[in-house]
């Protein structure tokens, strides 16, 4: 293929203040002309890629990793303090993590065109990253495993799970534990990781659906609670009765809440969410122990003991157009662990 000069980018046009507005969803224009009338959060743009040196390689987008945390980074309203990455800057290309493949490499003998990577690029078609900022993915280690898992239960979601039962909360064997958004990317990987590797004795999930709660059991979690139903409370109350050991905090809010009169003296509590305005810790604190964690996970699926599969993950194969649609899509429930974006032109 011809090498790109160009790419075409989805750019950070207004810091929202609450939900993002798309340029389709803008309100018709306001009859009086002194109205201001709202901008959209994202406008598509089409830019020049830098010319390579010996340390980039140009990189084309093959999956989009969509993630709440983009929401805090991009916010108008969030104190920058509180996020573990820098905010994203205005009018620059939305930031995300993606799985790309190399098409022209500006050092042969530190990155080889052809090579699958997983890269901090951008809502962008091709991007020119720094070679040292890359990982080179090395999907022959996971056969009959796609790609795109490598964003979700083999990507920081999974690994996120495994960090913060490993070292934060140090679930033992034994324990009960609650996870919230457990039909979630990281949700799902800590109900499995808790029942199944780590050995607790009693997982309880807490889902949005009926069809998410049957998901998640037949993951591995005891029992699964759907918390829009009428009833919940009570619900949680009574499987949570004697009070658990662990809880594992994907959404803060009304379920924290609750979880927080939950817990047994001296419990522990992940905060791993800021699904309701509410966050704290953060996997970068693993990024040294990332292969090794990756390599703990890979090994779990070998033995059977995790599964990694279509319904792991929900890839929306989107044209450059629709990537803002998708990512939208992470805060109306719509996906069962990882929701990534397939770029399809
Ligand atoms: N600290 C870190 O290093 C780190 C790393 C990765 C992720 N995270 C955080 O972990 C959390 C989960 O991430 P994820 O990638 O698993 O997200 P995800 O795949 O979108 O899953 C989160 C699930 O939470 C549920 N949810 C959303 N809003 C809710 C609310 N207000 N109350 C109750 N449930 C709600 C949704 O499913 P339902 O249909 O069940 O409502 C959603 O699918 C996020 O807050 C993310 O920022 C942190």
């Amino acid at each position: 293929m011809a090498i790109p000069s160009t790419t075409r980018q989805w750019i950070l046009n207004s810091k929202p203040t609450s939900t993002p507005i798309l340029p389709e969803n803008l309100p018709p224009p306001s009859a009086s002309a002194s109205a201001s009338q709202p901008e959209p959060t994202f406008i598509p743009a089409i830019n020049p890629l830098p010319p390579l040196t010996s340390t980039t390689a140009l990189v084309q987008t093959l999956y989009i990793s969509n993630d709440p945390a983009q929401r805090g980074q991009m916010s108008a309203i969030i104190d920058p303090a509180r996020l573990y990455v820098p905010p994203m800057t205005l009018h620059a290309p939305v930031r995300t993590y993606t799985i790309s493949r190399v098409l022209e490499s500006g050092n042969l003998s530190l990155l080889a065109p052809g090579a699958i990577v997983r890269a901090t690029t951008s809502w962008s078609e091709y991007a020119v990253v720094r070679i040292s900022d890359v990982e080179v993915l090395d999907p022959e280690k996971t056969p009959g495993v796609r790609i795109s898992h490598y964003m979700g239960s083999f990507g920081f979601p999974g690994i996120t799970a495994l960090y913060a039962l490993k070292e934060i909360v140090k679930l033992k064997k034994g324990e009960r534990i609650v996870v919230s958004g457990a039909a979630g990317a990281v949700g799902g990987m800590v109900v499995q990781i808790a029942k199944k590797v780590l050995g607790a004795a009693e997982v309880i999930g807490i889902a949005g659906t009926d069809d998410k709660c049957l998901w998640v059991e037949g993951l591995g979690a005891d029992v699964c609670l759907n918390y829009k139903k009428e009833g919940f409370d009570q619900e949680l109350w009574k499987a949570t009765e004697g009070f658990v050991d662990v809880y594992f905090d994907n959404v803060g809010g009304h379920i924290l809440d609750l979880m927080v009169l939950r817990v047994k003296w001296f419990g522990r509590i992940a905060a791993c969410c800021h699904q309701s305005h509410f966050r704290t810790r953060v996997h970068l604190d693993y990024k040294d122990h990332f292969q090794e964690a990756r390599e703990e996970l890979i090994q779990a699926w070998k033995n059977g003991k995790i599964v990694v599969d279509d319904a792991t993950e929900t890839v929306i194969e989107a044209t450059f157009e629709d990537i803002p649609k998708v990512w939208m899509k992470l805060f109306d429930g719509s996906n069962t662990g990882k929701l990534t974006t397939k770029l399809i032109g």
